[in-house]
């Protein structure tokens, strides 16, 4: 089959990898209708993780269901499904407490929680950047989708990024009436925000230097803050009357910069500890690791970033992190699309065949004007 494989830092194939099959029992197959290059696939392409050379990349997939293998009841060949990046064991501690983000079993690196497809540090799992994809525990983690091909353009950001958004807004305590400011305009901060306005929060700003971006921040009924017209605390503390956010989520990661490039990994921590009220709360979906060998300092290669501390702790302010659980919202926010209350399809900017993503994700990665999400379509 064909699959998009990493070769090297901002190196990628679109070549033919040997067929993902059924091996274990409790597996499904599944043929891939719409796959997405996300945010976090960029840390891997720009040689910022460990990632091995020959793996296949992508965990946002959907498709149909191919076979199954002898254990699984409750999907079939035929169904349509969404295919949540976490791979779930379904039985462990973590996934009895809804925590799949954080299964026990699934991931073989010793001292890591989690699994995922295609990932650096998840576990073995090849991506869905293909034409095929090996789902393990497929009876707990698979959701349903109604046949068809409606809404597949909203119905492919349930893997990740409308969970993760949703996630992160959770994690920050979010409450009816609440103000919030969403640092990172990508499509996991503008479905931060639409989950934000989805959940009656009052003035949700978004902050991020990238124009194309911020012009989507409207669509999604919510203010953008331009960081290259000004420093974004005072432009949050201005339109807050002073008063700054009850709530703040961090969806930009450990490669936060400013505008003209400079990386620092503690620059939206600070602006996050600045610009939320006392007793607020801050929800942390952005990726920060352990080490990071690329780093602009020792700290932050240690995965130690320099932050206010001080000011977080002398504000009362609360913070929770971590990749997001998605079995916890996606039947939900499923619901909410076909309802037509949400529609986070509104930030794809490219649907392309899947043989055009090593050009893809060079203009992805250099957040070229307009690029904001690329779904890819395996032609299988
Ligand atoms: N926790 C999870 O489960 C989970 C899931 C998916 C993605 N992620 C992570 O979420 C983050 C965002 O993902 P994405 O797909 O939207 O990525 P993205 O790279 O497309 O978007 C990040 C945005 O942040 C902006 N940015 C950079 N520095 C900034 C700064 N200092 N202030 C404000 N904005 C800044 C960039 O211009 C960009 O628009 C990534 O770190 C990704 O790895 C986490
Ligand atoms: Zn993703
Ligand atoms: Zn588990």
């Amino acid at each position: 089959m064909k699959a998009v494989v990493y070769k090297g830092p901002r190196e990628l194939a679109v070549e033919e990898v040997p067929d993902a099959r059924i091996e274990d029992p409790t597996d499904a197959l599944i043929r891939i209708t719409t796959t997405n290059i996300c945010g976090s696939d960029l840390h891997m392409y720009e040689g910022r993780t460990d990632v091995e050379a020959g793996t296949v990349l992508g965990h946002e997939n959907m498709g149909v269901v191919e076979d199954v293998g002898s254990a699984v009841g409750r999907v079939s060949a035929g169904d349509r499904v969404s295919v949540p990046f976490n791979i779930a064991c379904g039985t462990c501690r973590s996934c009895n407490e809804g925590w799949t983000s954080f299964c026990e079993r699934t991931n073989p690196i010793d001292g890591m929680q989690g699994a995922a497809y295609g990932y650096a540090n998840m576990g073995p799992y090849p991506g869905g950047q293909a034409e095929y994809l090996r789902v393990p525990y497929a009876d707990f983690n698979l959701l349903d989708l109604p046949s068809g091909d409606e809404h597949e353009n909203d119905f492919t950001t349930l893997s990740d990024i409308f969970p993760t958004g949703w996630h992160g807004t959770r994690l920050s305590g979010l409450e009816p009436g609440d103000t919030v400011a969403v640092f990172g305009a990508g499509p996991v901060g503008l479905l931060a925000a639409h989950s934000a306005r989805l959940q009656g929060a009052r003035g949700v700003y978004v902050v991020d230097h990238q124009r194309d971006r911020l012009a989507l921040v409207e669509r999604f009924e919510c203010a953008p803050i331009d960081a290259t017209k000004g420093d974004p605390v005072e432009q949050i503390m201005d339109a807050t009357a002073g008063l700054g956010v009850d709530r703040g989520v961090e969806a930009v990661g450990w490669q936060a910069h400013d505008p003209q490039g400079d990386e620092d990994p503690a620059m939206v921590l600070d602006e996050l500890a600045q610009v939320v009220k006392a007793h607020g709360g801050i929800g942390v979906v952005g990726v920060y690791v352990p080490e990071d060998p690329g780093g602009p300092n020792e700290l932050a290669q240690q995965g130690r970033p320099a932050w206010s501390y001080g000011t977080f702790f002398s504000k009362g302010q609360q913070m929770a992190t971590g990749q997001a659980p998605v079995k916890r919202y996606n039947r939900q926010l499923r619901d909410l699309i076909i309802d037509g209350r949400a529609k986070p399809s509104e930030l794809v900017s490219h649907e392309l065949d899947l043989t055009e993503a090593v050009d893809a994700y060079d203009k992805f990665d250099k957040r070229l004007d307009g690029w904001t999400k690329v779904l890819l379509r395996p032609s299988a």
